[in-house]
């Protein structure tokens, strides 16, 4: 069997790797020419993604990556894993979803097999998918070609989060389609869960995204309240997790970030008010969550007080600029805002994170492209007034930090187990 997977990155290149593992022909297609390079020149782009992963597949001919979408015209199937965003009034940018389409309608052949598996509202792949495809191929979807949903699983830096073990929610356009799309992925996942229609595997993939966001915010709000009465979140989320049933652990931090959490829900409230809906929950998920770095801003501040320093003029270390603990993924990262809003107030800002040594170019915060980490020393480290811990990576020594830092202020319960001077830590 040979396919084409659209769009290599954080969700296509592993879906292209695990696929290529089992035995089928994958051929990688993207619009980045430095991506296609690096694939065929055997090395990963993608920090948890090993190379020789990569190079063993490009050696043994499973995998090959193009720019060249004529190559369509060879495969059986088609996955689809471009960028969902939002746009700058936060509502849904289709538009990578749109023109992949029809970059592939004018190569579509009979009998292909459609799969769209970016993050989406419920509606997108029974008509905005389709509708280019049947347009530029004329061909009809679920007669001439098919057509299907199934979300991506993917949570990056996660050891246990192995593509093959992950089960797949899948819709089908007609009950045709889902088989066709059951036995593509039936190669190389083990657990398939058919529904109904590609908008209920839709539908799943935004629940799923939903009850994360509105859980986190509900421990955000918790860790302000249960703050001001002097008790400690995370002692409270670990007592609690022991319960054997009916509670599921979600932990506070500075802001979401990531590619997910804070931008799918919003699909959801734009399609709603097409039906008159609203999306009460999500709104407040929302509130709360990007009132999260104001919260944590203003901790630094009381810290600082506490020392007779104002944030005008101090100088703040800024630990962990991934969103999210032992990856290098920095998209979304509410790091950003925390530096922003630092720097507005008038404070000297760095940041140190083992896994991105140099800021790259961001559509949101072009301004910090370049700027290096600082290096891990105790001279350097013990230079600046506080120390704000906006991700937890396992690489970081903290008891190092404990012993150099003059201020903690630590968002991310990083500082469990060390041994910190009386007064130095403030948790945020
Ligand atoms: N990263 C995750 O953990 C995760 C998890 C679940 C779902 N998702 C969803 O999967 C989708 C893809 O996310 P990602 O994290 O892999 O994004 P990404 O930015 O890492 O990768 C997208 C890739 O698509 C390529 N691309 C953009 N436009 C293209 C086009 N017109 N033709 C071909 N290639 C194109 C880009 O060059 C890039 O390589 C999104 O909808 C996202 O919401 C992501």
């Amino acid at each position: 069997m040979k396919i084409a997977i659209v769009g290599l990155g954080y969700v296509g290149l592993p879906l292209c790797l695990q696929f290529a593992r089992n035995g089928v022909q994958v051929i990688g297609l993207d619009i980045d020419p430095a991506k296609v390079t690096s694939i065929n020149a055997g090395r990963s782009y993608i920090e948890h993604i090993d190379s020789n992963a990569i190079r063993e597949s490009v050696q043994n001919g499973s995998l090959t990556a193009s720019a060249d979408f004529g190559r369509v015209r060879e495969v059986e199937a088609v996955i689809i894993c471009v960028p969902t965003p939002l746009n700058k009034n936060r509502e849904p940018d289709i538009s990578y979803i749109i023109k992949t389409g029809e970059a592939i309608a004018r190569h579509l052949q009979k009998g292909t097999l459609v799969v769209l598996e970016s993050t989406t509202y419920p509606g997108t792949t029974d008509t905005d998918l389709r509708e280019v495809l049947e347009a530029g191929s004329k061909l009809k979807a679920g007669e001439d070609f098919h057509l299907a949903f199934s979300p991506e699983r993917e949570d990056p830096g996660n050891p246990d989060s192995k593509v093959a073990r992950i089960p797949k929610v899948i819709g089908g356009l007609t009950p045709a389609c889902l088989e066709k799309a059951k036995a593509l992925y039936g190669k190389a996942i083990q657990t398939l869960v058919p529904v109904s229609s590609c908008r209920a595997a839709e539908a799943t993939k935004l629940l799923e995204n939903i009850f994360r966001s509105v859980n986190i915010a509900l421990v955000n709000e918790l860790k302000m309240v249960y703050g001001a009465m002097d008790i400690d979140i995370w002692e409270v989320i670990n007592a609690a997790k022991t319960k054997p049933f009916g509670f599921m652990p979600f932990y506070p931090g500075p802001g979401l970030g990531g590619h997910c959490i804070p931008i799918d829900p919003f699909y959801l409230t734009w399609k709603a008010r097409e039906y008159g809906q609203h999306t009460r929950f999500i709104e407040l998920a929302g509130e709360v969550n990007t009132a999260m770095p104001e919260f944590v801003i203003n901790r630094v501040a009381e810290a600082l007080n506490a020392k007779q320093k104002a944030v005008k003029g101090s100088r703040v270390l800024l630990l962990g600029i991934a969103y999210k603990a032992n990856v290098d993924d920095d998209r979304e990262s509410p790091s950003y805002r925390l530096l922003d809003m630092l720097k507005n107030r008038g404070a000297h800002v760095a940041y140190y994170d083992p896994h991105v040594p140099v800021i790259r170019p961001t559509r949101e915060h072009p301004h910090w492209a370049g700027t290096k980490s600082i290096e891990w020393k105790k001279d350097i480290v013990s230079g600046f007034d506080v120390v704000l811990i906006s991700t937890a990576h396992k690489a970081v020594n903290y008891q190092e930090l404990a012993d150099w830092a003059q201020t903690i202020v630590d968002t991310r319960n990083a500082m469990v187990g060390c041994n910190v001077a009386a007064g130095k830590l403030w948790k945020a």
